[in-house]
């Protein structure tokens, strides 16, 4: 049943600078039924005095109606879902907007479902993660009058090392359980990365490949091809492993690396992912390079002498028995060549060989997120024809031309989808997010110091030549669909 039985309300509270994501998602999930309109109402809060229509009129840009809609007029689709957005303003740190917000929730409520009827609140708060704990302080004060569940939804930074993690987690907690507490890790709902768990546990294929035996190392790789575009204040606060790689990239490694987990369960996946992380050895110094594109400092947001990394290569190591000695290269870099983030498994040489290809040629497995999702093997076939040579080939699972029927959802939306039907599957837990500020903390504070230096690297290249060679230092071996033609 796509539809929820009972009433449910979503209320939405929005850092309006920024609804390119969850207004279109909840906007594809309206689309699709997911959203009925008796059932749901959007709240949007922000600090900004806008009306209803004020709002609307923001949001209408960011809503693409979809050619296969029903509907004669696919305009009408969009009014019908900004019928349902209501905006309210006022402070985050005083009392006097919460209780307008409650008001205007409870008048909602008591129309659709009646004075007995269950209700039920989301809160998703876009906002600076420094004023999560007032806001959410707030709502539990001011707009909890719901009859039926509550759940947060909070975005990444989630604090800026272990203790400020802690700090924030311990506030929410005080406020809310951590089965009400969704923090959503949008690379979770990308649908290469919700494939990962299926595709090695229900193949055969990967189990008894996937290990220290078979593999040499794997990198986990995003790059992006545009630098920080207006949002250099920010990121300058944070730099790139706090931004993508301590928890996408981080996320992304727990799901490649981790052990069977004995159910779906979301808690017993979860288990999986921190006993990972927590098999994560102290990252060493000579396997780290920093980068930070040419024209970074131009940004008059960003100070002049910021060391802040726009680049990075890591090497981190898993000490445990399917792992140790496997290194995983986590790289990540705004200002590249290319856009694109894909997971790279690169097997061992095929021991005696006998076609003496394979170091120019080895075996991949590799999972491109995006761009244009993709799984494919890289492996060593015959060159057709008369001659007995042998080259690279892929076996290829392009989505886009495998199914071609099928729309692949947004992150957003699905892991939206996720918290209204209480699923936490695809969220960070607690203790996962601890375990992974462990990881860089003391990496991020030598670099926070200006103990560890980062080095230039031109826009639109492929980041600093000294990260590519700690990778093939490591192992990794450059393939280049290698074709080898035996000695007469
Ligand atoms: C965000 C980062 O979490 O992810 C951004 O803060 C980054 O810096 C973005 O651009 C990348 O997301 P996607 O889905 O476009 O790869």
């Amino acid at each position: 049943d796509r539809l929820f039985p009972e009433k449910w309300l979503l209320l939405l509270m929005k850092y309006l600078p920024s609804p390119k994501k969850t207004f279109p998602a909840l906007f594809n999930l309206f689309r699709q039924g997911f959203l009925p309109s008796d059932q749901v109402q959007i709240f949007g809060y922000a600090r900004s005095a806008l009306t209803d229509g004020g709002l609307r009129d923001r949001l209408r840009g960011y809503l693409k109606p979809a050619k296969t809609d029903p509907s004669k007029d696919p305009s009408s689709v969009v009014k019908a879902f900004l019928d349902l957005i209501t905006y309210i303003s006022g402070p985050y740190n005083t009392e006097e907007g919460y209780l307008k917000l409650e008001e205007a929730v409870a008048r909602h409520e008591e129309l659709t479902s009646g004075k007995k009827g269950e209700t039920r609140r989301l809160f998703y708060l876009a906002l600076p993660p420094s004023v999560y704990p007032v806001v959410s302080g707030m709502i539990k004060k001011c707009c909890m009058n719901q009859r039926g569940w509550t759940r947060v939804v909070i975005e990444k930074p989630f604090g800026k090392d272990i203790a400020s993690s802690d700090k924030l987690s311990n506030q929410l907690g005080q406020l809310f359980s951590e089965e009400e507490i969704y923090r959503i890790d949008h690379y979770l709902g990308k649908e290469v990365v919700q494939n990962l768990l299926v595709m090695r546990f229900a193949n055969r294929f990967f189990l008894p490949l996937w290990n220290r035996d078979n593999i040499d190392n794997v990198q986990i790789v995003f790059k992006e091809d545009f630098g920080t575009e207006g949002r250099g204040g920010y990121f300058d606060e944070y730099g790139i492993i706090r931004d993508i790689i301590q928890n996408h990239l981080s996320q992304v490694l727990c799901l490649v690396a981790m052990e069977k987990p004995v159910s779906l369960n979301p808690e017993d996946i979860r288990d999986e992912k921190v006993k990972v992380l927590k098999a994560i050895e102290p990252i060493k110094d000579d396997e780290v390079v920093l980068g930070q594109y040419d024209g970074y400092l131009d940004d008059p947001t960003v100070p002049k002498d910021s060391n802040t990394p726009t680049f990075a290569t890591i090497v981190l190591r898993i000490h445990n028995e399917r792992w140790d000695g496997v290194p995983f290269i986590m790289k990540a870099g705004k200002a590249l060549d290319s856009r694109k983030a894909e997971i790279r498994v690169q097997f061992k040489d095929v021991p005696g060989d006998i076609y003496r290809c394979q170091k120019q040629g080895r075996n991949e497995f590799v999972m491109r997120l995006q761009p244009s999702e993709a799984m494919y093997m890289k492996l060593t076939v015959k060159q057709p024809g008369l001659e007995m040579s042998a080259t690279q080939s892929e076996l290829d699972l392009s989505y886009r031309q495998r199914y071609q029927d099928i729309v692949i959802p947004e992150a957003y939306e699905r892991l939206l989808l996720d918290t209204i039907r209480g699923d936490q599957q695809h969220f960070v837990r607690r203790d996962e997010l601890r375990a992974a500020w462990e990881i860089f903390t003391p990496l991020l504070h030598r670099i926070d110091r200006g103990e560890f230096k980062s080095v230039k690297y031109p826009e639109g290249s492929r980041g600093p030549p000294e990260a590519d060679r700690l990778t093939e230092q490591v192992g990794y071996v450059r393939t280049h669909g290698y074709i080898w033609i035996p000695p007469s």
